[in-house]
C-alpha cells in the first residue's frame, strides 16, 4: 500500500539519473503514483526513456515547453489515455551559459526573455494544459527554485529573476486554481550537484559555502528534496497552497 496508490502524474525535466525531477519521479512511484514523462528535444529522448521503463511508464513524451503545440499535444494524449490528472511536477529552467557568469547588467534582452520563458511561463502554461484534467478530483503542481530569487547569488544572474517570477506565479495560480481544489507550490532546493548546477560559474563554491553555514552543516541530497515533493504531492499536504518550502539545510534563514 502506497500513500499515492491509484494516483497519476506526469513529470516534466528529467534530464538523466542526476536529475531533481528522476529522484521525485522514483519517490512517488515507490508511493504508487503511476508516472508519464516528458523530454526536451531529440537528444534526451534516448536517456529518458529508458529510465521511465524502468518505472513502469508507458507514456514518454516530446515537450520542448516554449512550443505551444508540443505542450498541446501532452495534454491531449494524456487526456485520451488516463481521462484525469492528479499531479504535475515541473523541475526545469533554462538560460543561456553566458548569462550565468559575470555581471547581471550584462544580460541581453534575448537572453532574459528565454530564460523568463522556459524557467517561469512555462509553469503557467503547463498549469492551464493540466488544470482541465485535475478539476474532477482535485490536484497537486510542484515546481522547483532556489534562494537566488531571494538574495543576490553570484553568477546566478538573470535565472534568479527568472526563479522571482517562478516563485510569484506559483502564488497566482495557487490563487486562481485553489477553489478546484488544485495546489500549487513550489520547493527551493538547496544546490544540487545536476546538469543545469554545472553551468552556473563556481557551483562548487556554493557547494562549499552551504556546507560550513547551513544550520546543519551539510548540503541536502536528492533525496531530501524528493521526500518533501512527496509530502506535497500526497493529501499530507492537503491544506498546503501557494508555499515556497525550503529544502535547503536551513541555508537560507541564517544571516550573520
Ligand atoms: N540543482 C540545483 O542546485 C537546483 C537547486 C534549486 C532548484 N533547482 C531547479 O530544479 C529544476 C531541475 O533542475 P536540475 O538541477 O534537476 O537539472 P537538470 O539539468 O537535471 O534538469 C533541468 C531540466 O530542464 C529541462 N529543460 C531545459 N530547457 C527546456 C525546455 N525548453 N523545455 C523543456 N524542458 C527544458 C532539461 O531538459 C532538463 O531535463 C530547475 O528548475 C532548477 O532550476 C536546481
Amino acid at each position: 500500500m502506497g500513500i499515492l496508490d491509484g494516483k497519476k502524474g506526469i513529470i516534466f525535466g528529467v534530464a538523466n539519473d542526476k536529475s531533481i525531477a528522476w529522484a521525485i519521479a522514483k519517490a512517488l512511484s515507490a508511493e504508487g503514483m503511476e508516472l508519464a514523462f516528458t523530454y526536451a528535444g531529440e537528444a534526451f529522448e534516448s536517456r529518458v526513456k529508458p529510465l521511465a521503463e524502468t518505472l513502469g511508464a508507458k507514456m514518454v513524451l516530446p515537450c520542448d515547453v516554449t512550443k505551444d503545440d508540443q505542450i498541446a499535444a501532452v495534454f491531449e494524449k494524456i487526456k485520451n489515455e488516463w481521462g484525469a490528472l492528479d499531479g504535475l511536477v515541473h523541475s526545469l529552467a533554462f538560460a543561456k551559459k553566458e548569462e550565468l557568469k559575470g555581471e547581471f547588467l550584462n544580460t541581453s534582452r534575448d537572453g532574459f526573455a528565454l530564460a523568463l520563458d522556459v524557467s517561469a511561463f512555462s509553469l503557467v502554461a503547463l498549469a492551464k494544459g493540466a488544470a482541465p484534467l485535475m478539476e474532477a478530483n482535485g490536484g497537486s503542481i510542484i515546481t522547483l527554485t532556489y534562494y537566488g530569487s531571494e538574495k543576490v547569488v553570484a553568477n546566478y544572474n538573470v535565472m534568479g529573476v527568472a526563479k522571482a517570477a517562478l516563485e510569484t506565479s506559483a502564488k497566482y495560480l495557487a490563487a486562481d486554481l485553489g477553489p478546484k481544489n488544485i495546489r500549487v507550490n513550489a520547493i527551493s532546493a538547496g544546490p544540487v550537484k545536476t546538469l543545469a548546477a554545472m553551468g552556473i560559474t563556481g557551483f562548487k563554491a556554493i557547494l562549499d559555502v552551504v556546507e560550513a553555514k547551513a544550520p546543519l552543516k551539510r548540503n541536502v541530497s536528492l533525496d531530501d528534496v524528493a521526500k518533501t515533493a512527496l509530502y506535497l504531492m500526497s493529501g499530507l499536504s492537503s491544506g498546503v497552497t501557494g508555499e515556497v518550502i525550503h529544502v535547503d539545510a536551513g541555508f537560507s534563514i541564517v544571516g550573520i
